[in-house]
């Protein structure tokens, strides 16, 4: 086989086969195919496409490029749930302990933020003392131990992703719906659970703002796991405005502690993390079905355990676990302001990205990879898409040790809200839920 071959036939908009890609995708990572045929391969992909099939073999030929997960150390069905990521999503710091609460094993290695998302690590991270990087072993012996470890990655997992994606980010050719479901579900399925929650989000806030792209995508990645012997599921969730209303990493955390406490019930972010909470107890065994899983969810939150399982968790993690009780042991902002409407009406509509952009100014978020963060800066949103608000009331509070940086972000904020005359329809929070049971396991 040579690479022009390959490039050629996937450029006339044919098939590759399992053999083609293979030596396509290994090739690349031991250098023998240089980064201008990957980037040509990749740019005919983003114009020909793969079929569900090619795309298959493309995730699991990823995940052979380097380390799986062995998990088969800890009994039980282990579960994991993945979030395409968006604004105050901390749906991970509410259902890691709710779920081990439940008696399934949460075995779970999280990411950091880049540019408008926020990430799980650097949340977790603003909990004085609390580490993330552990070996193999000792995030195994934490999960059997206590139930539940959330940490960076252990272990060199799809090396072909890494080098992919690098390329794919200077050459145009990140939107592609194959190469997206290849990637996330290659690096899912390395991190070795049995069973996988996929929360894609839609909206001004989410990676693909497209609902028909989005569904296109979470289909594609339940047929892999369909293709490829893995439980998945998908759901697609709102991503219009910010989940949760608090937007910063310290924030994030102390809105998740208050939902384990019983606080914020009926909320958005309270609604999305018990539902997808509720496939998570049904898909590992916890419950007959993803209702009784809800409902298994509100009992660990009103009997304590969830809140109890938190603290655990920060403990193993050599963190203070008296934050559940006292969320001012975390990292405060020096200045706290609010934001006050220019305008009387109805919020109409959220730029999201651009109030995760906000939070970044202010600190908390990264544009590039090794940027420092501040885990006390943020804000708290205090209105939602169809809210009526008056001129002059506050609609937002930002967390600052920055007075510009505050000034810039405040300014941001009031370009990202959108306040009018009239009423308007409120977006759906769960759009759908793709699951695999119409499809057969094929391969
Ligand atoms: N997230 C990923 O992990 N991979 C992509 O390609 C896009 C988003
Ligand atoms: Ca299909």
């Amino acid at each position: 086989m040579i690479p022009y071959d390959v490039i050629l036939k996937k450029r006339n908009g044919d098939s590759l086969s399992k053999e083609e890609i293979e030596f396509f995708i290994n090739g690349f990572v031991q250098g023998s195919i240089p980064d201008y045929q990957m980037a040509a391969m990749l740019m005919a992909i983003y114009f020909k496409g793969m079929n569900d099939e090619e795309t298959a073999h493309l995730t699991m030929c990823k995940v052979h490029t380097g380390d799986i997960v062995n998990l088969s150390e800890i009994p039980g069905v282990k579960v994991d749930k993945h979030s395409t990521g968006g604004v105050g999503d901390t749906t991970t710091l509410v259902l890691a302990p709710l779920v081990a609460a439940a008696g399934i094993p949460v075995a779970k290695m999280s990411g950091r933020g880049l540019g408008h998302t926020g990430g799980t690590l650097d949340k977790l991270e603003s909990i004085p003392g609390v580490k993330v990087d552990f070996s193999r072993e000792e995030f195994i012996n934490q999960v059997k131990k206590i139930g539940v470890a959330v940490i960076g990655q252990t272990g060199n997992l799809v090396p072909a992703d890494k080098k992919m994606y690098a390329l794919r980010d200077v050459t145009a050719t990140v939107d592609s719906i194959p190469l997206i479901a290849a990637s996330i579900m290659s690096k899912k399925i390395a991190a070795g659970t049995d069973a996988i929650l996929l929360d894609v989000k839609v909206g001004s806030g989410a990676f693909i703002p497209d609902p028909v792209e989005a569904r296109k995508l979470a289909k594609l990645m339940v047929d892999i796991g369909s293709r490829v012997n893995r439980k998945v599921t998908a759901m697609l969730t709102d991503m219009d405005q910010p989940l949760g209303s608090h937007i910063g990493n310290t924030l994030e955390v102390k809105e998740a502690i208050e939902i384990l406490r019983g606080e914020h019930a009926g909320t958005p972010l309270f609604e999305v993390s018990l539902t997808l909470g509720g496939y998570l107890a049904y898909m590992g065994g916890a419950s007959a079905n993803p209702t009784d899983g809800r409902k298994l969810m509100e009992k660990l939150i009103s009997d304590g355990s969830g809140l109890k399982k938190f603290a655990q968790l920060i403990e193993a993690q050599g963190g203070n676990p008296k934050v559940t009780e006292d969320v001012k042991l975390m990292p405060q902002a020096k200045h706290e302001v609010e934001i006050l409407s220019k305008k009387s009406g109805f919020v109409n509509s959220f730029k999201t990205a651009s109030i995760g952009m906000a939070a970044l100014i202010l600190g908390a978020g990264r544009l590039t990879k090794d940027d420092p963060i501040d885990p006390s800066v943020g804000l708290i949103i205090k209105k939602r898409i169809g809210d009526q608000v008056e001129r002059g009331e506050p609609i937002a509070t930002i967390y600052g040790n920055d007075e510009e940086k505050m000034k810039q972000a405040t300014e941001r904020f009031l370009e990202a809200i959108a306040i009018n005359g009239e009423k308007p329809n409120v977006p759906p929070l769960i759009l759908d839920t793709i699951t695999q049971d119409k499809l057969t396991m094929r391969l």
